[in-house]
């Protein structure tokens, strides 16, 4: 059997055996992407099945990406009310308004500016571009990486790295459904390929499972709480309201680019931080970062002042536009 056949077999079993899900429905394709940020923004951090009722709610009451940019914060409250985690809901609504103000009305199909957007991190911006875009992306979420894991009896820290699970595009093969492909990975990764009980012998791709011709299912974790780095971000405007910027000189990637002023702070400083917080992955690094804003121009002195009109002329890292669009 080669890696070849395994797309062909992963999507005849995903049109047979797949949960009819409303975010899945057939749509015009502007809908589409308005069903799959909304669907990824409640997925976050709720399950599929508490999801369905609110998504189908939220969709009949705020049916498209302009409404959502205009919606009264009391609807969209009411929408989101017992779904928990609420900063997803205004998040939600200022990635909308600023889809509709900055990306004239369309969902950008990019993972660069999807990940400059107000609650689009990391795994959801890969969600959306394969879902909505047919890239061929992995969203690496717990149960596809499950599934990778055990296909290819993924064992030791390089081979487990998120950068090392991303290249396993050989994976997609010739198939022009990378959508359907993401979904079906995911979807044999909830269905299926369970934490400790795998369904082998419903799996349409077992016998190119190398973890299940060794009988060995046990899945190898990288410590996460190593990887992580806790930040605060010290924002000051003057009274013109012009935004203190430095040229970046702390991290080793994305040299010069303007980023707000930053200092690591332990963990706990961070879990305490009062405000808002946001996480960004940048080069290897899963970044915390507390927003801080500051009424005196922080320690250092060489950075320079940014008039917030002229900040969309300036090429700035993701993370210091994300910084910007949550304060905003
Ligand atoms: N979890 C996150 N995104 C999902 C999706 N589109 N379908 C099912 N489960 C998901």
């Amino acid at each position: 059997m080669t890696v070849q056949n395994i797309p062909n077999k992963i999507l005849n079993w995903y049109d047979n055996n797949k949960r009819d899900l409303p975010w899945r429905k057939k749509v015009s394709k502007s809908q589409k992407e308005y069903f799959t940020l909304v669907s990824e923004f409640m997925l976050q951090q709720t399950q599929v099945n508490t999801v369905i009722p609110y998504f189908e709610n939220f969709i009949s009451k705020i049916p498209d990406l302009k409404s959502l940019s205009k919606v009264r914060d009391f609807k969209l409250m009411k929408c989101w009310e017992g779904l928990g985690y609420y900063s997803r809901a205004r998040n939600l609504k200022k990635s909308a308004k600023l889809i509709i103000n900055e990306f004239r009305g369309k969902l950008p199909d990019n993972e660069e500016s999807l990940k400059s957007l107000p609650g689009i991190g990391e795994y959801t911006s890969r969600a959306i571009m394969a879902i909505a875009f047919n890239k061929k992306i992995i969203p690496l979420d717990g149960n596809v990486e499950r599934v990778l894991k055990r296909l290819f009896y993924l064992k030791n820290e390089k081979e487990i790295s998120k950068e090392n699970l991303y290249k396993k595009k050989s994976f997609f093969g010739e198939t022009n459904r990378a959508s359907d492909y993401a979904q079906a990975i995911m979807e044999i990764g909830a269905l299926i390929c369970k934490p400790t009980k795998p369904h082998c012998n419903l799996c349409p791709i077992s016998v190119n499972c190398k973890s299940f011709k060794k009988n060995d299912f046990e899945i190898i974790k990288i410590n996460k709480l190593n990887k992580k780095k806790f930040f605060e971000a010290k924002i000051f405007q003057n009274k013109k309201n012009n935004y203190y910027l430095l040229k970046n000189r702390q991290f080793n990637f994305l040299k010069d680019m303007p980023i707000f002023p930053m200092n690591e702070i332990p963990r706990a400083k961070f879990k305490n931080h009062i405000g808002k917080r946001i996480n960004i992955k940048m080069s290897n690094m899963d970044m915390r970062i507390a927003i801080t804003m500051k009424n005196k121009l922080p320690e250092k002195k060489n950075g320079f002042f940014v008039d917030v009109k002229d900040l969309s002329n300036l090429t700035l890292p993701s993370f210091t536009k994300k910084i910007l669009n949550t304060i905003r």
